[in-house]
């Protein structure tokens, strides 16, 4: 049996229970597996095997400590410290693990130096781009009216800070009207709580506050429109690559005035089968989310993959390296990991 070293620590009992469930799958399926937080690499226990697969979950201590809320700008998800942070910090786990089981091979189910790669939604688009897959499309611009010039009465466009996520830190400017979900205190962007839901505000010809988000780091793209699959609703679908495959994939439905489809901003989620998209369309979902995971060389990855209304228009938006597991009463996805049928630990 191989031996699998799992690391990263939830901040909560919640969000510790996919690492969880991996461990004690892979424990009872026979595997050599260990856990560890990664401050805690340099004492970790001894492997047997030749071989040690490593599984790395998202770093809540490193990020709360270091990364959330940053000192540099105070604006959620702007911050390209943050995210230089994130990426040494896991040139640095590399480093440690190399140097601590420094006679054994190491394999890494998600690459270190790529780890944090999808929280720069730049980066993210130009690599997934490269690799040939069909992605957002960004704006270019150098002041404030190149953007405005792009609205149209069919499409808008979005905002979204650089390096964030959880559908937070998003502005929408349509020919209708602007929204974002920053919050608004007078004439200032400032942030909700962590885990709050973060609600649109009207701002309709603030140029102020548009003028704010865009002095940091921010991502500008046209808006992807949905077509009409759901009255009154947008959706996207998140397909999970595990080695090559999908072996399971949901949508995320929201209404149209809610702007974000994101599960944490109180989407609904369909799981297939039961999603009632065209089976021609869940096939394309499953081609480019494949492609996504090979452009980013990863054997683990969330595809997030929206339909517009432009001919064959699917789209990837992001990808997630460190994505959450779906409910395990529809998908266990943590024992599918463990599977023969993922092949991904053998
Ligand atoms: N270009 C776009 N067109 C339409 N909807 C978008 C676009 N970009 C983002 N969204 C919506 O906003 C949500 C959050 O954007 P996303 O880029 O995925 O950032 P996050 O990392 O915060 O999830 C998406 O799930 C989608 O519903
Ligand atoms: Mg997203």
């Amino acid at each position: 049996m191989p031996s699998l070293l799992i690391l990263g620590y939830g901040d909560t009992h919640y969000t510790d229970r996919n690492p969880r469930r991996l461990f004690n799958y892979a424990k009872e399926s026979g595997f050599e597996a260990e856990r560890r937080d990664y401050s805690e690499i340099r004492g970790a226990p001894d492997f047997e095997g030749e071989t040690i697969k490593v599984m790395l979950f998202f770093p809540y201590t490193f990020w709360n400590e270091n990364c959330e809320v940053p000192e540099d700008t105070k604006l959620y998800g702007t911050s390209k410290r943050s995210y230089e942070l994130l990426r040494e910090f896991f040139l640095e786990v590399k480093g440690a693990l190399q140097q601590r089981y420094a006679s054994q091979q190491l394999q890494y189910v998600i690459p270190p130096e790529s780890a944090a790669l999808d929280r720069d939604k730049i980066a993210a688009i130009q690599r997934l781009k490269k690799g040939g897959v069909p992605t957002s499309e960004l704006v270019s611009y150098q002041k404030l009216d190149d953007i405005l010039h792009q609205i149209s009465s069919e499409r808008g466009v979005f905002v979204k800070c650089r390096y964030g996520a959880e559908g937070k830190g998003i502005m929408l400017l349509q020919e209708s009207g602007w929204v974002t979900n920053y919050k608004v205190e007078g004439a200032t962007l400032t942030n909700y709580g962590i885990y709050e839901q973060w609600v649109f505000t009207d701002i309709t010809g603030r140029r102020d506050l548009l003028e704010q988000l865009l002095e940091q780091e921010v991502i500008v793209e046209k808006e992807i429109v949905v077509p009409e699959f759901f009255e009154g609703k947008k959706f996207d679908a998140r397909a999970y690559v595990i080695n090559g495959q999908v072996p399971h994939f949901f949508i995320r439905v929201n209404e149209r005035h809610k702007v974000v489809t994101n599960y944490s901003q109180g989407a609904q989620v369909v799981h297939h089968p039961q999603t009632s998209l065209p089976p021609e369309l869940i096939v394309r979902i499953r081609e480019e989310a494949v492609k996504s995971a090979w452009a980013f060389s990863s054997n683990f990855l969330g595809v997030d993959i929206m339909v517009d209304s432009c001919p064959d228009g699917i789209k990837v938006v992001e990808v997630q390296t460190f994505t959450d597991f779906p409910d395990i009463k529809c998908f266990d996805l943590a024992k599918y990991l463990v599977s023969n049928q993922s092949g991904l630990f053998l």
